[in-house]
């Protein structure tokens, strides 16, 4: 493949995930864009639905279907020109830090929000996520087929508790009942609601000019009272500046209905044409990796165990960041220093998992994990890398994990190793008893892993309160003073999941005094592989 060629299939990715509130409506708007770039026939055939609004349950319901669920982690889909990658926040009712590293996998984010419910508290929490790496934001205002709050006070909204400016692309005409479509404010285009095309790419019919006869025919007696809308809103927001959202300091902003399969068309146009292409990446120091470096790098944010309950494998989710794949290639495992040949990367077009020949800049391929690959890991053609940005957090919630038939031991070590690779929680193992403690950051995550040890290895733990509030990562230059340290702190020491020491401590207090003891010693907050 000829260089042009090899810039050209960068410059053509656009890889972003979805940041939302529950039930704002991601799930619909991932199979409306799947719909768009081909990928399925019929809106509604992507994942069973949730028949059960409990967070739980739901992750469990969608566990079972797992097979499915998990091609939805990441979806590769050709639309105008363009592959886009669609990368899956998981959904779980607890923020937790899969879903911060999957965001540091993305180059751009859609962030949607429930037009009757305005700004909620977990896009406030994804967007301060975005904001550390400048994430390009487009803004979706969904469920204009129902009476939605003010669409001005909406944008104040945006701006005002997201910190973030607002650009109105599109302009709701009517909502509720009387919803009858968007007007494009920056082409003067009218597009028009036709209801009940929800399931397939509906009709594009569209007026050219809010100023022409048929746009007044269609807006009837309400034409001026649009039409001095539309001028109250140019003059009070802010134009759309391609510059500033590529900075992530202005997000520009749609209107439409996920579920009737309206307003999404223009968005994702407008995401195609501006979204940013695979940027630069900082490899610690100075090195920043350029996608269009001829040599292949990569990292891994996320590692998924047992996705296909037939091939009980683990998956490691990799971001190409540089140079392109090829089956078959041999890569470079940088942190152990292995080189291994890769000939059965998978790939994720929509609704399928297959091997994958190649892959470029901003695309994700799955590799199959025997264990020896960690969250964070970087692969490249030789050179010894690492990507930074990709941290473990100190879990901030502990419980002691017991087993009801103590035999299992081995499967229960084995399977809080797998589900704490995934990044999902962390397992600790004091150094000075036989315990087992498991670490989350959100509390729903403990009935994840009991579910799932039951599940896919077969045991049943039960948790224990334990007297552990906090944990830090430890670590030393100054040999002497980390031995005594040891000595003196024994029955406090663990070691995590991939074998880092770990200080468990029962309250802020032992910490803090600990720190102040040994002030040659790191606690750690976060944990970079
Ligand atoms: P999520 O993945 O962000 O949690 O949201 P999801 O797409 O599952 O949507 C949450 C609920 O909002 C669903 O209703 C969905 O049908 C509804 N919804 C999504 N987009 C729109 C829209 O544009 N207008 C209206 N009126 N509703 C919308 P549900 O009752 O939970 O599920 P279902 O029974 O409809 O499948």
């Amino acid at each position: 493949m000829s260089d042009s060629n090899f810039i050209n299939e960068i410059n053509k990715r656009r890889t972003f995930a979805i940041i939302s509130h529950p039930d704002a409506g991601k799930t619909t708007i991932t199979e409306k864009l799947l719909l768009f770039g081909n990928a399925i026939q019929v809106a509604g055939s992507v994942k069973g639905r949730k028949n059960d609004k409990h967070a739980t349950s739901d992750w469990m319901q969608m566990e079972k279907e797992r097979g499915i669920s998990v091609t939805s982690s990441v979806m590769q889909f050709p639309y105008s020109d363009r592959t886009v990658n669609l990368l899956d926040t998981p959904g779980h009712a607890d923020f937790s830090e899969d879903t911060y590293r999957v965001l540091t996998a993305v180059d751009s984010c859609l962030m949607i929000i429930d037009g009757a419910k305005g700004v909620e508290e977990r896009t406030i929490k994804l967007m301060d996520v975005c904001r550390l790496r400048d994430t390009p934001i487009i803004g979706f205002v969904n469920k204009m087929d129902r009476e939605i709050r003010e669409p001005v006070d909406l944008l104040d909204e945006i701006e005002t508790v997201l910190g973030i400016a607002a650009a109105p692309i599109t302009w709701p005409i009517g909502m509720g009942k009387a919803f009858k479509g968007v007007y494009h404010l920056v082409n003067d285009e009218l597009h028009l609601f036709t209801p009940g095309q929800g399931n397939i790419i509906p009709d594009d019919k569209r007026i050219q000019g809010l100023n022409t006869d048929a746009a007044r025919e269609l807006l009837g007696l309400d034409w001026q009272a649009f039409a001095d809308e539309v001028e109250l809103v140019k003059g009070a927001s802010h134009e759309f500046d391609l510059q500033a959202y590529l900075a992530g300091q202005q997000a520009p902003i749609f209107f439409g209905t996920a579920m009737s399969n309206f307003g999404v068309r223009e968005m994702l146009n407008g995401f195609v044409e501006w979204a940013p292409a695979p940027l630069d990446r900082v490899a610690g120091g100075e090195r920043i990796v350029a996608p269009s470096e001829p040599k292949f790098t990569g990292f891994v944010f996320k590692i998924q165990a047992n996705m296909d309950p037939k091939h009980r494998d683990r998956i490691a989710f990799m971001r190409v960041c540089s140079g392109k794949y090829e089956r078959g290639m041999k890569m470079r495992h940088a942190r152990i220093g292995k080189d291994t040949r890769i000939a059965d990367a998978l790939t994720f077009l929509a609704g399928d998992r297959s091997a994958v020949e190649e892959a470029y800049p901003g695309d994700i391929i799955g590799l199959h994990n025997h264990g020896t690959i960690q969250i964070g890991d970087t692969f490249t053609q030789g050179e010894d890398l690492k990507f930074t940005g990709i941290p473990h957090f100190a879990p901030e919630l502990f419980k002691r994990v017991r087993l009801r038939d103590p035999l299992k031991a081995k499967q229960l070590h084995k399977g809080l190793r797998q589900l704490a690779e995934e990044g999902a929680t962390q397992v600790f193992f004091p150094v000075a008893n036989g315990d087992v403690v498991l670490g989350a950051v959100g509390s729903l995550q403990f009935d994840v892993v009991a579910y799932r040890l039951k599940d896919e290895y077969g045991v049943e733990a039960i948790y224990e309160g334990v007297n552990v509030s906090t944990a830090r990562w430890v670590d030393s230059t100054d040999a002497k003073q980390f031995a005594e340290f040891k000595r003196k702190y024994e029955t406090n020491l663990a070691m995590d999941g991939g074998d880092h020491l770990t200080f468990l401590a029962a309250s802020r207090v032992n910490l803090a005094m600990a720190q102040e003891r040994y002030p040659e010693v790191n606690f750690r907050a976060t944990r970079e592989h």
